[in-house]
């Protein structure tokens, strides 16, 4: 019988985990089944113990269960533990459930394997201090850039954001108001503003010319910060599929111990 795995959130008809776990194990020779569970708003602590107790292997989380999955594993990787959420859940020898979160190494892969960024020197901006924003504050960090600016439309939140990783890098927290004439190398829109097709109130100025801007959101239409990067003289404007497609190869790596090509799937989805 092939290793089960699941993504489960909450809408989950839409999730791309499905295709994009089968097209990795397609290539890899990886014998797997990886099906869609739509989580119980009330019940998500059951749902998960019934997937691993039936013989699961691993889970991706998605929304609006990662917080709900850090509180439940057993075990936290240290950067699913500063992260805040876990996206990863993988089944130990032990039965012991290990949380992993690997949204922000899909993020710095996208960025500088797929795309050649280089976080030297570079002063990046992050916009929004949610859970997508935390989740990738670590692996940024560990790049090295020059400086690491969280700016949220809540000042406050990003200001606490930013003592929680102030041993972890140069990293500083504002209000989206306060960044002035700041400028960036790179801008990441981690903000929830483009479910509405909104773009977070930043000054026009804040992008260096021929600087970078990543919208951790994607759709079949570029997003509204995607547009926002074009119409700001960005010399790369990219959304978040990469990042998608990547987090999903770090999880199959991590379960499978097989690392999967991402070129050819992100190329189908985008
Ligand atoms: P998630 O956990 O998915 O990041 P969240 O915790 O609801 O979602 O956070 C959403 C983020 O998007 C927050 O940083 C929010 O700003 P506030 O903290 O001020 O609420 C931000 N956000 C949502 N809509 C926005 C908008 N129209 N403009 C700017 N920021 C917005």
């Amino acid at each position: 019988m092939s290793d089960r795995y699941a993504v489960i959130g909450n809408p989950v008809r839409h999730s791309l985990s499905p295709r994009i776990h089968a097209a990795f194990a397609s290539e890899t020779g990886e014998d797997i089944e990886y099906e869609r569970l739509l989580g119980d708003m009330e019940d998500f602590n059951g749902d998960v113990r019934d997937f691993f107790s039936c013989g699961g292997c691993g889970l991706n989380v998605t929304v609006p269960f990662k917080e709900k999955a850090w509180e439940l594993v057993d075990e936290l990787s240290e950067r699913a533990r500063l992260a805040g959420a876990v996206n990863t859940i993988t089944r130990l020898d032990s039965g012991k459930l290990l949380g992993d979160n690997t949204d922000g190494v899909g993020l710095v892969r996208d960025l500088a394997e797929n795309h050649g960024f280089d976080f030297t020197d570079a002063s990046l901006l992050l916009l929004g201090a949610g859970g997508a924003s935390r989740g990738v504050i670590l692996p940024l960090l560990q790049q090295q850039p020059a400086s690491l600016t969280i700016a949220n439309r809540t000042a406050e939140k990003a200001v606490s954001l930013a003592a929680l990783f102030s041993g972890c890098g140069d990293v500083y927290g504002c209000g989206l108001h306060e960044i002035g004439n700041k400028q960036f190398d790179l801008i990441i829109n981690a903000t929830a503003a483009g479910l509405k097709g909104d773009v977070p109130a930043i000054p026009d100025t804040c992008l260096v010319s021929g600087g970078w801007s990543y919208d951790m959101m994607y759709g079949t239409e570029p997003t509204a910060f995607v547009r926002w990067g074009e119409a700001h003289n960005a010399g790369r404007t990219l959304d978040g599929i990469g990042m998608l497609v990547e987090q999903a190869a770090e999880s199959f790596y991590m379960w499978r111990g097989v690392r999967p090509h991402t070129a050819a799937v992100i190329q189908q989805l985008g």
